[in-house]
């Protein structure tokens, strides 16, 4: 457990920034910390989700590719229960298995091995970019180990629901289910619409969630499934299941790779500019986040590890940034955050920040921000820099509130553990620190014009977490933007 005095003291008592309220000396980018390779940067999600990431990859496109029409984009985990929205021209596009720097030309966007595909949606994505963008900017690569998401896995995580709350929260993308079939040993991979035999494997996997889905007591062929636009249609006979992937099978053809040699071969020049874009978020992995409201993928830096088996390693990564909001926590599902904000608060943050699902329109559950929480996430992910968003959030009659650390049923000091039932159990203890005009630093992207007490939050922020600040966001245009990294 960490006691984070220290960290007051300099900066609330001392006075000392840490250097954050100037732009950083060395660009890590360019001049990376021993043994990590140029040119490369990761950004994951550092609470719950809805972190705005697809914002921040945007940013760093436009930085480390841009002007170069070079780069690689590489998503390692998730499927289409991610949602990203980005903006091309006027107009505002919703990416979900796509990865957000697929919108810049030059790119190689690779979906990775870590991902679960769901080969219907994609196209219908794919198309939706198109009618966009007029093409796809990017040349799209498709790991051909990455591990199928089909309708059928979407049945029977919707049948699952009524017989265990596991999946409860699920986004309906069959997530769960595609990645229990790896620790089954029977997944299918993108690969397997390839192979000459893809009906025989693919209707031996129909006759298999048939039956997983019979002895639930649903009909497998009469449930109804998402579509990406989230409008139901029935998974249908396996005739009908094998003639819809048929049809697709032929159109992700040109897509679909063995990505390996190429990863290792771009990686090894250290000329080419490599993001990695995760989804979800480190409070949502199924060993550090609360059942049920976990995903089933790795969302951390070491997702990056297994999904790329092995080519690169967290440390080879120059910059791993984890995204959170500034001065609040939001969390969508039934887990009980011990920070929890009184609801006249959470009230004025949600309407301020618009904290309402993207997609479900549901209100968000607003908390404070939980230093010892957000401390192990950013421990357990190998995270080293930091992207604060909503730094507007902030009202001048209302301290900003950070959660310190616990004490447990008996008053003694309590550290932060992944489990429902500790954190039920524990108290959390607050600190109330100085708060600064949000609607004036609205839209503000020179550091010179955050307040002494936005900065000094930061300062203390950061070194609490023990990561280096790197960007923050003061609104959600694209201008509303302030940059540690230099150049
Ligand atoms: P699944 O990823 O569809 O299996 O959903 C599992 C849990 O993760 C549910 O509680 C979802 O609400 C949550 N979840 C999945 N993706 C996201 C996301 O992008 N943001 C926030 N929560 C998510």
């Amino acid at each position: 457990m960490t006691n984070f005095s220290d960290v007051y003291e300099a900066v609330y008592q001392r006075g000392d920034l840490g250097g954050i309220d100037r732009r950083l000396p060395v660009n890590p980018l360019t001049d990376p910390p021993a043994g990590a390779r140029p040119n490369s940067l990761a950004v994951e999600g550092g609470a719950f989700g809805d972190e705005g990431k697809g914002r921040v990859v945007d940013e760093v496109c436009g930085r480390m590719i841009g002007v170069r029409h070079q780069g690689v984009v590489y998503r390692w985990n998730g499927g289409a229960n991610a949602g990203h929205t980005v903006i091309v021209g006027e107009r505002r596009l919703a990416l979900h298995q796509v990865p957000s720097g697929a919108l810049f030309s030059g790119v190689t966007a690779v979906l990775g091995k870590g991902m679960v595909i769901h080969p219907g949606d994609l196209l219908a994505e794919i198309a939706e970019v198109r009618a966009i963008a007029g093409e796809l900017p990017a040349t799209l690569q498709v790991d051909e180990m990455a591990v199928l998401a089909l309708d059928t896995h979407r049945a029977l995580e919707n049948v699952l629901k009524t017989w265990a709350e596991g999946g409860r929260g699920a986004t309906g993308r069959g997530i769960s289910p595609a990645y229990a079939d790896v620790l089954f040993r029977h997944p299918l991979r993108v690969r397997d619409l390839s192979a000459a035999d893809w009906q025989e494997r693919l209707g031996r996997h129909y006759d298999l969630y048939a039956a997983f889905v019979g002895g639930l007591g649903g009909d497998l062929a009469a449930q109804p499934v998402v579509r990406l636009d989230g409008s139901p249609i029935p998974v249908g006979s396996k005739t009908e299941f094998l003639f819809r992937l048929g049809e697709q099978r032929a159109a992700l053809q040109p897509f679909i790779h063995n990505v390996y040699g190429l990863i290792r071969e771009l990686w090894a020049d250290p000329a080419v500019p490599f993001i990695f874009e995760g989804a979800q978020a480190v409070g949502l992995d199924p060993r550090f986040g609360v059942y049920p409201d976990v995903t089933s993928s790795d969302p951390t830096f070491h997702g990056i590890v297994a999904s790329t088996e092995g080519l690169i390693q967290t440390g080879d990564i120059a910059v791993r940034m984890a995204t959170i909001k500034a001065t609040y926590t939001s969390s969508v599902g039934t887990r009980r955050l011990p920070t929890m904000m009184p609801p006249d608060l959470a009230g004025r943050i949600r309407e301020d920040a618009h904290e309402y699902g993207a997609t479900t329109k549901r209100p968000r559950d607003i908390a404070f921000i939980d230093l010892p929480c957000l401390r192990f996430f950013a421990q357990v992910s190998g995270a080293k820099h930091l992207v604060l968003t909503h730094l507007d959030i902030a009202y001048p009659d209302v301290p900003v509130r950070v959660c310190t650390h616990y004490l447990d049923a008996q008053g003694r000091p309590a550290g932060y553990r992944p489990d429902q039932v500790t954190l039920d159990s524990v108290q959390a203890q607050y600190l109330d620190l100085p708060s600064w005009d949000g609607a004036a630093v609205r839209n503000v992207s020179r550091l010179d014009d955050l307040p002494d007490a936005a900065l000094q939050y930061i300062a203390f922020l950061a070194g609490a977490l023990g990561v280096t600040p790197l960007f923050g966001t003061t609104g959600p245009a694209r201008e509303a933007l302030i940059a540690w990294l230099p150049g």
